[in-house]
């Protein structure tokens, strides 16, 4: 049975020139065992362009993971996740919620940057869910290694990662849900979605719930 599943998982992915089943046979036991094999992932198209693979960054043993969608410019040029805008936003808002980015695992749905270019500007462009579908299988690993208590999906493509589904990150943030695997859950909006909002009272309210998610993560880890 499991060989009849494995040849047709091998049989239905898009032809990439590489041997994805010699990697899908790699012994991938440590956080550091999928960033070296990470490096040569041609699971979808996207290496292609990207300048370098963005796996996660954080300790084997965090009890909280932490899933943003794709690294943008910055994330792929130096090669760590939420390094840019961003990043810097979610790091006041997890400060402002008293948690420790380096207490945390923080990676994304997505390990290489999509984007368009127009002129010398790399613009972020969204992974499809095909693309998504393809990455899952590192944010798998990533999560069986660690088995954190909590994993924070930050925004739609870390939902439908995490969840296998689609679902309103507007209606349902706030909510731990359980992923096939029986992960728990916690759905909030991206950090991107906050600096998309023009400086007003409405970007003060956003960024103020998403700091109420984050807060909410303290009982939940039942600190
Ligand atoms: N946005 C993300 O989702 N992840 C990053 O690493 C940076 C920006």
């Amino acid at each position: 049975m499991m060989a009849r599943q494995a040849r047709t998982h091998a049989a239905t992915r898009p032809p990439t020139g590489i041997e994805p089943l010699a990697l899908d046979r790699e012994e991938v036991a440590t956080l550091a065992d999928v960033r070296r094999l990470a490096v040569g992932c041609q699971r979808c198209g996207l290496y292609k362009h990207a300048t370098q693979v963005v796996t996660g960054e954080g300790g084997e043993h965090s009890r909280l993971v932490l899933v943003g969608e794709q690294p943008g410019d910055q994330e792929d040029q130096q090669g760590r996740p939420f390094v840019g805008p961003a990043g810097r936003l979610l790091d006041q808002c997890l400060r402002e919620a008293d948690l420790d980015r380096d207490e945390c695992y923080v990676t994304n749905a997505v390990k290489h940057f999509k984007f368009e270019r127009r002129g010398k500007r790399r613009i972020h462009e969204r992974p499809n869910a095909g693309e998504v579908q393809a990455c899952r299988w590192w944010l798998d690993r990533e999560l069986k290694i660690i088995e954190p208590q909590l994993v924070v999906a930050l925004g739609a493509t870390a939902v439908q990662a995490l969840l296998g589904r689609g679902i309103s990150v507007m209606k349902q943030r706030g909510q731990v849900l359980p992923d096939p695997g029986g992960l728990q859950v916690l759905v909030t909006v991206h950090p991107s979605y906050l600096l998309r909002i023009p400086a007003s009272d409405a970007a003060e309210h956003a960024r103020a719930a998403f700091i109420e998610d984050l807060r909410s993560i303290h009982a939940i880890l039942g600190k």
